[in-house]
């Protein structure tokens, strides 16, 4: 079926064969389909949606236009973890060496931080010499002999995917459920996992600001996962405040060893517990929730998860004296505390704004060639329900040696980013649901 066809069937809402959707991807991946007919195409799937066929032939052709990997011969479950992105999301520095302690195999490749999210290359990045670039041989080797291993993406994983989202980048095309879902799933499948844990975010500094957006890209993830074959659950999870307290590459790590040896924030802590359930699960190591929360807890009790996570970044060329002696780790020569202009209690926090906050002070990154400051970023001090006095401290600025707004600016985004008001005011649900079947 020519392009000018599939096109004009989609505008109008008529049913595409499957095929002619794969062939329309492999040859847009080829160069053979120019990019004005996949930008109308990608523009008439945002209205008209699409069926479960058309979406796994998507799914499917854009997951085979690169390399996947078979890690079948590595023995055991192999299980990863997806975020949709969020604010001092760092709950994958945690989980791998945690749930790989607990005898599932994490496999994990993950992406850059980008706008006002973070991303777990550049927190890895943070240890130096961590290397997130290695040979996919290397790769299975640490996946197989310590149980986890975290790189980035390849050129040669998912291709399709990577021209096709620059291509709805330029064309107000990215927010469709149908064409995210594809994206997202075609990368993570290319992993060679058994399984896949979704983390959903919804919220002020979430992609999805409001549940019912987030609930069906959570359902479709898990329809469309489930229907290439694969075990896949989600959770969808608040992101109307920074996950924890910290925000920026280095203090992220930092929060993550914290957690490892029993003690940093709880709303970071919880999380990472019951993300880590559904991995075990899905890795058929635990057959119920509590069994499978109760060996992570154990986990970091024991110290096993931080005994892990020096085994990866052994492996991965990084210095594990930083993980023994975080002070090691890249730190800011200014701390700049933001006072509060009034008192009362903390009612919301603009999750989006604290993470531009923070990448406005050299953490994050406006395009994706853009380098980070390892050392830059922002500890959250007062959270929601927190009480607060004028000129109490609500935020610690780490100043980055290139930040992109000078101090006194940044400080006035966060002064607009906290609603301090009469109250009460207490934080809503971590995990607003769970996703695990869903009707076809
Ligand atoms: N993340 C992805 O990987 N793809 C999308 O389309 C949106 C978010």
């Amino acid at each position: 079926m020519r392009p000018y066809e599939i096109i004009h069937r989609k505008r109008d809402g008529r049913p595409i064969p499957p095929e002619a959707i794969a062939e329309l991807v492999t040859r847009y991946a080829q160069g053979e389909v120019p990019d004005y007919q996949m930008a109308a195409f990608c523009m008439a799937v945002f209205f008209r949606g699409m069926s479960e066929p058309e979406l796994q032939a998507l799914t499917s052709a854009m997951l085979h236009s690169g390399d996947v990997l078979d890690l079948s011969d590595i023995p055991g479950p192999k299980i990863d973890k997806h975020s949709t992105g969020g604010v001092g999301d760092k709950t994958s520095l945690a989980l791998a060496p945690l749930v790989a302690a607990c005898g599932v195999k994490v496999p994990m490749v993950s992406g850059r931080g980008l706008g006002h999210t973070g991303g777990t290359l550049d927190k890895l990045e943070s240890i130096p010499g961590f290397d997130v670039r290695l040979p996919v041989a290397r790769f299975r080797e640490i996946v197989a002999s310590v149980g986890a291993c975290l790189v980035g993406q390849t050129d040669r994983i998912a291709p399709a995917d990577r021209k096709l989202y620059a291509l709805r980048d330029l064309t107000a095309t990215v927010e469709s459920i149908p064409l995210i879902a594809s994206s997202i799933l075609s990368k993570k499948l290319a992993e060679g996992i058994d399984g896949l844990v979704l983390d959903v975010k919804v919220g002020s500094g979430a992609f999805m600001k409001r549940l019912p957006d987030a609930l069906a890209l959570a359902r479709t993830l898990v329809r469309l996962g489930r229907g290439m074959g694969k075990d896949v659950a989600a959770l969808v999870t608040d992101m109307d405040q920074p996950l924890g307290r910290a925000v920026g590459n280095s203090l992220e790590v930092k929060e993550i060893l914290e957690l490892l040896r029993g003690q940093g924030p709880a709303d970071l802590r919880e999380l990472t517990v019951q993300l880590g359930a559904e991995m075990l699960q899905l890795g058929g190591v635990a057959a119920t929730v509590p069994e499978a929360r109760a060996r992570i807890e154990q986990a970091i009790l024991d110290g096993r998860g931080f005994r892990k996570l020096v085994e990866i970044v052994e492996a991965q060329g990084g210095d594990a004296r930083v993980l023994h002696d975080p002070d090691r780790l890249p730190r800011a020569a200014r701390v700049v505390e933001v006072a509060a202009t009034a008192g009362g209690v903390v009612e919301a926090i603009d999750a989006e704004a604290v993470g531009l906050a923070a990448m406005a002070l050299g953490a994050g990154r406006s395009r994706i060639e853009d380098a980070v400051d390892p050392a830059a970023g922002l500890e959250v001090r007062k959270k929601v329900g927190d009480r607060v006095e004028r000129g109490e401290s609500i935020a610690s600025m780490h100043l980055g040696e290139r930040p992109l707004e000078p101090p006194e600016a940044v400080a006035a985004r966060l002064r607009a980013a906290w609603r301090i008001g009469a109250g009460p005011a207490s934080p809503g649900p971590l995990v607003l649901q769970r996703i695990e079947e869903v009707e076809t």
